[in-house]
């Protein structure tokens, strides 16, 4: 394998990369992020890691959700504030159902670069390198503004810095108090048109609150109700942005990516002896390896044997998105072979990746019922295999869009394009995100009572 450095990866062939025409600005740009304060601080990276081993060990659920890119142009605080209000909304009902803490991570603060399935795109004839994320290039059709620039990174770093600032103000400073998001859940029960079907998680919520009130507990006296952990991650697929925001840490000596306190391998770029994995593997942060139909379970255990050579738990996070009428077929493999080498991972459902359609209006789209039967699915298989179905992985917004199809208000395809914002891939609307939270809070509740039977 070879001596790791931060740099060791520009020796291997680097997937989905852009081209950059202009090196010598690109080396300034690296230059200049190197003397950039890092985002996360190392201890908290490896706080992220022992939360994540208690997942592993069914001790805990895994929530990471938000843009599938970000955007310059989408960036503010109202939007930072309705994601950062509904992921909570979401890690309440969960938390109930699964009875064990639950572990917010944000695709967000550093979520903007793309792999692309196509390096161009073409429009009437005309062909253009495709849009590969605000860090890289602009949406629009013009050769100039696919080009990709430099300079981009030094905002999509400084956005980043500012995003991280209001989460973490948010999320100790009163926007995560548990009355608080309870109470904005009781707004979302009351306005479901499936308003009775959650109305008794919420009753039970609520007087599970009164029970904790009246034995004395409440938001001012106990700061777990007050404030929670919040944590980021993003796709680690630029990789001089990433190796430039990669830093020895001085209280162990070492390396993390000070991107984010997570990052993930892309279904795209996890070829064991490519660029990618080869930058991974020397960095301390937990991962995320997304596992898609194409993934033999073999080379699963190659990529883990590289990625965690330790078996630490809370190392890997195994995000399986394989399309729900693939699931119940692909994910038992990939589940006996890491159980019979006896390594330890969470596994993750990433119900968006595997389940993307295009309407005939020419939307890229996903159906909410899809989404949910990859989810039940991913939960029996683990049922069946006996194994812990730890988290769930959303691409979704804090924001009325109409991008996927369905759900409790019955979002059409025709409807699509009244508030369809998505720079990539379609995202659940807050609505959708919180229903689907809602129903695998039952499907978690359930299988507790199995695992207890
Ligand atoms: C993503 O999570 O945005 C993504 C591109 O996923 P995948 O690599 O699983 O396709
Ligand atoms: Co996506």
């Amino acid at each position: 394998m070879g001596l790791w450095s931060p740099e060791s990866w520009r020796s291997r062939q680097a997937y989905q990369m852009p081209e950059y025409p202009d090196q010598a600005r690109l080396q300034d740009v690296e230059l200049e992020l190197a003397k950039q304060p890092p985002l996360v601080f190392a201890g908290e990276a490896r706080q992220l890691k022992s939360r994540l081993a208690s997942v592993a060990a069914g001790q805990g659920f895994l929530l990471q959700g938000g843009d599938c890119a970000e955007s310059f142009s989408e960036f503010s605080a109202t939007n930072i504030r309705d994601m950062f209000k509904v992921l909570m909304q979401m890690a309440v009902a969960l938390t109930f159902g699964a009875g064990v803490p639950v572990v917010k991570v944000g695709r967000m603060a550093g979520q903007f670069a793309k792999p692309r399935s196509n390096p161009l795109e073409n429009r009437d004839g005309i062909e253009l390198p495709i849009y590969r994320g605000d860090i890289i290039n602009a949406t629009g059709f013009t050769s100039e503004e696919r080009i990709p620039d430099p300079q981009r990174m030094l905002k999509a770093y400084h956005q980043s810095s500012s995003t991280l600032n209001l989460l973490r103000a948010f999320a100790q400073g009163g926007l995560a108090s548990l009355d608080q998001v309870h109470a904005w859940n009781l707004d979302f029960v009351a306005s479901s048109p499936q308003s009775e079907r959650y109305q008794q998680l919420a009753e039970r919520i609520d007087e599970a609150l009164a029970f904790m009130r009246a034995c004395g507990m409440t938001t001012a006296n106990t700061p777990a109700l007050a404030e929670t952990d919040f944590y980021t991650s993003h796709e680690a697929l630029l990789l001089p942005y990433e190796q430039a925001l990669t830093r020895k840490d001085s209280l162990t000596g070492d390396w993390y990516d000070c991107s984010s306190h997570m990052l993930w391998i892309g279904d795209r770029t996890r070829q064991p002896d490519a660029a990618h994995v080869e930058f991974l593997r020397g960095v301390k942060n937990p991962l995320g390896l997304k596992a898609g139909p194409t993934l033999p379970p073999e080379e699963l255990i190659r990529l883990l044997d590289t990625l965690n050579p330790d078996n630490e738990p809370g190392r890997i996070t195994v995000i399986v998105r394989m399309g729900a009428g693939k699931v119940e077929e692909g994910l038992p493999p990939l589940i006996r072979e890491v159980e019979k080498e006896g390594r330890n991972v969470v596994w993750s459902c990433d119900p968006m990746h595997g389940n993307t359609i295009s309407t005939a209006n020419g939307y890229k789209t996903r159906e909410v019922s899809s989404i949910l039967k990859e989810v039940k699915h991913f939960f029996e298989v683990h049922q069946a295999e006996g194994t812990y179905a730890g988290g769930v992985h959303f691409e979704m917004t804090g924001r009325n869009v109409t991008e996927c199809i369905g759900g409790a208000h019955g979002l059409t395809a025709e409807s699509l394009s009244s508030r369809y914002h998505t720079n990539c891939d379609p995202r659940l609307n807050a609505d959708q995100a919180l229903e689907l939270a809602f129903l695998i809070s039952e499907t978690l509740k359930a299988c507790r009572k199995t695992q207890q039977a």
